[in-house]
């Protein structure tokens, strides 16, 4: 069966030491993690070795929020797929809306972050989801179904066995405007269809899809209850130890 997960992105927030009692605050309170729920925690690049450090030999796991197109050298202020992995970390986050709307990250540049990712042993938590006007104009399945045969659709059927995917409606994030259980189930269900379309009904089966967008301890219960959740990319919610943990509980197990 697929992984159940919750990962928290830090994004561009705290210095480290901030970054660093989060960190330890949420490893104070691994022992209420439930056994078959995977956590993770993305803090900013300049920050993972040290919380790698900080959460070694735990039940924690380390994520990057991104990594470089390019393999290594003249590329000032980009930091590679394989220095993400010497800190410790086992994935990465690609594509995330703010990466694609702020930084102009089209598919082919997610498509080579999640290549390198791949080349270098990391999980790639390949992010995905229609903004408002596409919502509203009833175009959001299209949406997605383009970002993923730009990217994700392209890698062989192993790769793809790699691959973690998190649907991210653009207009839930930071907005404090969640999917409906329902809405989100649907993007779900039609995510796990294209893939048992390109790939296969046991690769269906086993990709792991997250939900992300506002999501929090009060609503958390709905969303992973449903069939085709796995977890979620938690944003704001991630940067409090206490509710970060009780998401981690909201399944039903
Ligand atoms: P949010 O962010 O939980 O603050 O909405 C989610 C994300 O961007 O991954």
């Amino acid at each position: 069966m697929r992984p159940k997960i919750v990962a928290g992105n830090w994004k561009m927030n705290n210095d480290l030491q901030q970054g660093r009692e989060l960190a330890e605050s949420i490893k104070a309170l691994q022992g209420e993690i439930p056994e078959p729920v995977n956590v993770i925690v993305a803090p900013p690049f300049i920050h993972l070795a040290d919380i790698g450090r900080t959460i070694a030999d735990t039940r924690l796991k380390l994520a990057a929020q991104n990594c470089a197109t390019e393999e290594k050298g003249a590329f000032t202020g980009e930091v590679s797929a394989e220095m993400v992995r010497s800190t410790g970390a086992q994935y990465v986050i690609i594509g995330h809306s703010e990466r694609r709307s702020y930084y102009q990250e089209t598919d082919q540049v997610v498509y080579q972050k999640i290549e390198q990712a791949l080349r270098n042993d990391l999980f790639p938590i390949v992010c995905v989801g229609e903004k408002l006007e596409q919502r509203e104009a009833d175009q959001y399945f299209s949406v997605v179904a383009e970002q993923l045969e730009k990217s994700v659709f392209q890698l062989s059927a192993e790769d793809f066995g790699r691959i973690i995917i998190a649907y991210e409606p653009v207009w839930a994030i930071g907005t404090g405007k969640t999917a409906t259980p329902d809405q989100a189930q649907q993007m779900h269900r039609f995510i796990r269809e294209k893939i048992e379309e390109n790939y296969s009904s046991k690769a269906a089966n086993n990709t792991a899809i997250l939900y992300g967008g506002s999501c929090k301890p009060s609503n958390a219960e709905d969303l992973f209850a449903q069939p085709d959740i796995d977890g979620g990319l938690i944003g704001g919610a991630s940067l409090k130890s206490r509710d970060f943990i009780q998401i981690s509980q909201s399944f039903t197990l």
